[in-house]
């Protein structure tokens, strides 16, 4: 959705830019060449081998740094950078992650079941598998993946404990059949890599702590591509323009709603079809945008 993120930041006044998921650092260039010297860039990505391949790609006075998108809001505090007009969150993963060997993101390709996205902390999968119990693994499958046969699979992972992306694959090609297979892996892999990553929780926190040190006419945008994401998002945008969310029965508000920024997107801009026939991973994706008031 490049051609729809350069419309979102053109008309927002100069300042500093965060990618707060650099990933290749597509999205971070095209805004830079389509809008020539409006922005200073900074870009953040929780993958360092990522931030080794966007330095390779982008301009040398982007300043790139290897950082969960949680922690940018103490960041840009303490060092004091400012004022950020422009601000993106691109979330999951990108292909060459999904399809790079070792990093057992994919189903598709033979590797151990590793599944961080920064593989210098924190455990791999394969070394976590065989401490789930059966209740905390439906429970992941079913939430994070949405997966209707959550509980058989479950059942087949806590009794195999699998550690490669094949063994795993087989205990779900086996329980959905090879009609269902390559959505049910899909699911059950994404799940997992949630859950590992933290990924839900990880996200709301930045989007939170960001949202209010975007200065006035500044922006924001998210592209997302699943649903849970996309409900933070809601969310979150709702709280910022000013909508209680504590729910009936409270007297007083606790939630934090203040009114700062207007919400530009009454529905999510989806991609296009052309751009969907190139990357079929794309037709999940989602992009809303808010602007500071
Ligand atoms: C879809 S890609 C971004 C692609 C990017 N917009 C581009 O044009 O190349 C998502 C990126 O987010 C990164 N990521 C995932 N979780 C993260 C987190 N918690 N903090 C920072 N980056 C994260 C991934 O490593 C990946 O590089």
């Amino acid at each position: 959705m490049v051609k729809e993120i350069v419309s979102v930041f053109t008309d927002v006044p100069e300042g500093i830019f965060i990618d707060a998921t650099i990933g290749l650092g597509g999205h971070a260039l095209a805004v830079n060449r389509n809008l020539p010297g409006k922005f200073s860039f900074f870009g953040f990505d929780r993958d360092g081998e990522m931030i080794e391949l966007a330095r390779e790609n982008l301009p040398r006075d982007f300043r790139l740094r290897k950082m969960t998108y949680s922690k940018i809001p103490s960041a840009l505090e303490s060092e004091s950078i400012g004022p950020v007009t422009g601000a993106l969150f691109d979330l999951g993963l990108n292909s060459l992650q999904l399809e790079n060997g070792g990093r057992g993101f994919s189903y598709r390709e033979r590797s151990l079941l590793d599944l961080r996205f920064d593989r210098t902390s924190g455990k791999p999968l394969h070394k976590m598998v065989d401490k789930f119990n059966l209740s905390e693994l439906v429970d992941i499958l079913k939430t994070y993946g949405q997966e209707k046969n959550s509980r058989a699979i479950a059942r087949a992972i806590i009794d195999k404990r699998p550690k490669t992306t094949d063994e795993l694959a087989e205990i779900v090609r086996k329980i959905a059949g090879s009609r269902n297979f390559n959505k049910s892996a899909s699911r059950v892999f994404q799940a997992l890599r949630i859950y590992l990553n933290d990924e839900l929780d990880e996200f709301e926190k930045a989007l939170k702590g960001i949202v209010p040190l975007i200065s006035k006419g500044g922006r924001i945008a998210v592209i997302s591509y699943h649903s849970l994401e996309d409900g933070i998002v809601k969310r979150i945008f709702r709280l910022y323009s000013g909508k209680c969310q504590c729910g009936p029965g409270k007297g007083i508000c606790e939630c934090g709603a203040r009114k700062i920024i207007d919400i530009k997107t009454k529905k999510p801009v989806r991609p296009g079809e052309a751009e969907v026939m190139n990357n079929p991973r794309a037709r999940s994706a989602r992009l809303r945008y808010a602007e500071k008031i």
